[in-house]
């Protein structure tokens, strides 16, 4: 649906009201009590009560003087022209009807020396189809061999780091498109590509993907309320520039604690109602310092009974997988690590 006029707007009026109230929409699932995002999409408390006074008082149109300048939108890409653009092989065609399975689509670089990554976007070739697409680098090794590169859905913003930070993609490594198409009802085809830039200026710091995990969870059947905790200790003073979690259907809730060295743990982000269909990267507006020696902490809830309205198969005791009836639990966090350093997982985590 489009909200990009009145008349288009108008009918939307009662829904709009009821989704901004239940805070569905816009989707932010992070409690506003913990960290600043810069992608934070929340209204503030005032902006919300404009939209349902809007609505209470029969969603009139107004004078159209006051209305602001329609949004002007960008055709094409968003970040500056990419240095390389990398498509998907083949298009994939989208059935009419039923659930399509996860697609992943490795895509060689055939880079031969290793590239500095300054800014990534992501391009549906159809955007109707495409319901999410996450792009992570495969760098051969088999060693935190599926690091995030960039990601879209719909509604999400270029990625575009901040001058001096970069995301390296080695020499030989090939990028993997995960695609999650939707069908629509109309049959169709998808080529999705990613364009990127490379750094023009000195790199001081990499940001690097972790991965916060518990691939050994075991979740009972019918349990509405299983914790998994998982954590990891970071050896060398490093920057926190971002986190997301991720679950699957028994996702219920998902928190992010640093536990520092002197003993004191602070709240980084806290998702009280994890939903499947939001998983944004909550970037923080001001990247935080973590002395060696903190500990990152994630603490996921699953709901695998049959009051969740989402679970597959509440008789299933859930292991860890690629699909969606499988169960995972990641906290992924960005961090900045200098540039001289040894990046490897280990030399970094313990
Ligand atoms: C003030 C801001 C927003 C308002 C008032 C709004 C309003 C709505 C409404 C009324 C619906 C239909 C809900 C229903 O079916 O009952 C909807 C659905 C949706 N909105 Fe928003 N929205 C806002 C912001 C956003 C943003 C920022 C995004 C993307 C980042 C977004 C993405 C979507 C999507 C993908 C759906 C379909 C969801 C589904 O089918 O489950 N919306 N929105």
């Amino acid at each position: 649906m489009a909200l990009m006029t009145y008349e288009q707007a108008r009918p939307w009026a009662k829904a709009i009201r009821t989704s901004v109230i239940t805070g569905k929409m816009p989707p932010w699932t992070a409690d506003p009590h913990y960290g600043k995002f810069t992608n934070d999409l929340s209204l503030s408390p005032a902006e919300k009560q404009t939209l349902v006074a809007w609505v209470d008082g029969g969603a009139p149109e107004g004078n159209e003087a006051d209305a602001p300048k329609p949004a002007a939108f960008t055709e094409g890409w968003r970040i500056p022209k990419p240095d390389v653009v990398f498509e998907m092989p083949q298009e994939f065609e989208v059935p009419a009807k039923g659930v399509i399975d996860y697609q992943y689509i490795p895509v060689p670089t055939h880079f031969t020396e290793d590239k500095w990554v300054q800014m990534a976007e992501v391009r549906p070739g159809d955007r109707s189809l495409v319901h999410h697409s996450i792009v992570v680098i495969d760098d051969g090794t088999g060693v935190n061999n599926e690091e995030y590169l960039a990601g879209y859905a719909p509604g999400s913003e270029p990625q575009i780091w901040r001058p001096g930070e970069a995301r390296l993609v080695k020499a030989g490594s090939t990028l993997v498109f995960q695609m999650h198409y939707a069908a629509t009802g109309k049959a169709g085809r998808d080529r999705t590509k990613i364009g990127l830039v490379f750094a023009k200026k000195p790199v001081t710091e990499r940001l690097v993907a972790m991965q916060v995990m518990d691939p050994m969870l075991a979740i009972p059947p019918g349990n509405g309320n299983f914790r998994v905790d998982a954590s990891l200790t970071i050896k060398h003073p490093v920057k926190l520039a971002g986190m997301r979690a991720h679950m699957h259907l028994r996702g219920k809730s998902f928190q992010f604690r640093a536990v520092y060295p002197n003993g004191d743990t602070e709240i980084l982000l806290d998702i009280p109602k994890y939903d499947f269909n939001w998983q944004p990267y909550y970037y923080l507006e001001t990247p935080k310092l973590l002395p060696a020696g903190t500990r990152i902490e994630c603490t996921a809830y699953f709901d695998n009974s049959a009051n969740n309205p989402f679970n597959p198969d509440p008789a299933a005791l859930v292991r860890w997988g690629p699909q969606t009836w499988d169960e995972m639990m990641i906290g992924w966090v960005d961090i900045e690590v200098p540039v001289n350093q040894d990046h490897s997982l280990h030399a970094l985590v313990h």
